[in-house]
């Protein structure tokens, strides 16, 4: 019995030595041999159980060289078992070597729209002078966008505001003038609001037409608000996001909603009116229609226009984003293209 005791130690010391650490396999060899010489059905097990028919005295013998057998496997299982550990470990080091001589992933931020960075610049310039920022729906009922903006059905001014018409009542909003109306209707005079947004006209797309483009609608209602107001506040606007050397102009001119009303330049910043390639030789660039809320409009929503009077005025952001960093197609503003947008 010592004899097979001794060769197990063998065998067993000769095939855990045999097992490569570097393969793969190495921790189910390794498992499987101490299965094989420990486990319950293991060799050294078998061969305890046939110990019954040893004489007394020879059989605490044959136990201690078991147990010096069975502690001999198991030290080198273990060690065994450390080696391929450590490699394992050493192995994935390897793999996970990083080489801070590489170059970083740059992050790269993102930055306003040109139009987002104008719309913000002009909300600021009004907050400054105690306006309010309202905004309200893009689809919109005729009656805001039209009706109630003394615009009937038939009249000649809906042909230069045709629109999207989800059905007979409601459209996709031409102008931000409709929030004139909302507004009205919600608050008590004083009122001081701009109203920024989209609006939609049926317009082919060209370089400068888009179906979709953004306004940005003034409205002030209070008791004594004269045509001088109106002035003085475009005045101070115009100042403030031209500098204080620009100079603008009124032009009579005609909206149904407002009376009088204007068109309002600004003297070409560029050539300072002697006219160049930006003015089209005009001398002037048109930014902005304006004009005194009309007393019907002012009925219409409940305000009594013996005691209250107000202007309104509304500017289109393409325009003016677009002179601003001389951009020569309307449509690069909507195209998305990052090699544009990056530079601004
Ligand atoms: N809504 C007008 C337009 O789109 C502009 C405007 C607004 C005119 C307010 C007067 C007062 O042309």
């Amino acid at each position: 019995m010592k004899e097979m005791l001794a060769k197990i130690r063998e065998n067993a010391a000769l095939e855990i030595s045999a097992i490569n650490i570097d393969s793969e396999e190495a921790k189910n060899l390794l498992e499987d041999a101490r299965v094989k010489y420990l486990g319950k059905k293991g060799e050294l097990t078998s061969v305890l159980r046939g110990m019954g028919g040893l004489s007394p005295e020879m059989r605490p013998v044959i136990g201690q060289v078991s147990n010096e057998v069975r502690e001999f496997i198991e030290k080198e299982v273990e060690e065994k078992k450390n080696l391929i550990a450590q490699r394992e470990t050493a192995r994935r080091l390897e793999k996970e070597v990083i080489d801070v001589t590489m170059p970083g992933k740059r992050n790269t931020s993102g930055r306003l729209h040109p139009l987002t960075q104008v719309l913000t610049e002009i909300e600021d310039i009004f907050i400054g002078l105690g306006f309010e920022i309202a905004e309200g729906p893009e689809v919109e009922l005729d009656y805001y966008n039209f009706e109630a903006l003394n615009i009937p059905k038939n009249h000649p001014a809906r042909d230069t505001q045709d629109t999207f018409y989800i059905n007979d009542n409601i459209v996709l909003r031409t102008q931000t003038s409709p929030m004139q109306i909302r507004v009205m209707e919600k608050t008590k005079p004083p009122i001081r609001i701009i109203a920024p947004g989209r609006v939609y006209r049926s317009d082919a797309v060209d370089a400068t037409h888009s179906p979709l483009f953004h306004q940005i609608e003034g409205l002030v209602i209070d008791k004594g608000v004269t045509m001088a107001d109106l002035k003085g506040s475009l005045e101070l606007f115009a100042k403030k996001l031209y500098g204080e050397d620009a100079v603008i102009r009124f032009r009579p001119h005609h909206f149904p909603f407002t009376e009088p009303s204007a068109e309002v330049d600004i003297c070409c910043f560029s050539c300072g009116g002697k006219g160049c390639r930006l003015c089209k030789g005009e001398g002037w660039i048109e930014i902005l229609g304006a004009g005194m809320v009309h007393p019907k409009v002012l009925e219409t929503c409940g305000v009594d226009p013996k005691e209250y009077s107000g202007f309104a005025f509304g500017l289109g952001l393409e325009r003016i984003v677009m002179r601003r960093f001389d951009i020569n197609d309307m449509r690069l503003l909507y195209e998305n293209d990052l090699r544009f947008l990056k530079q601004f």
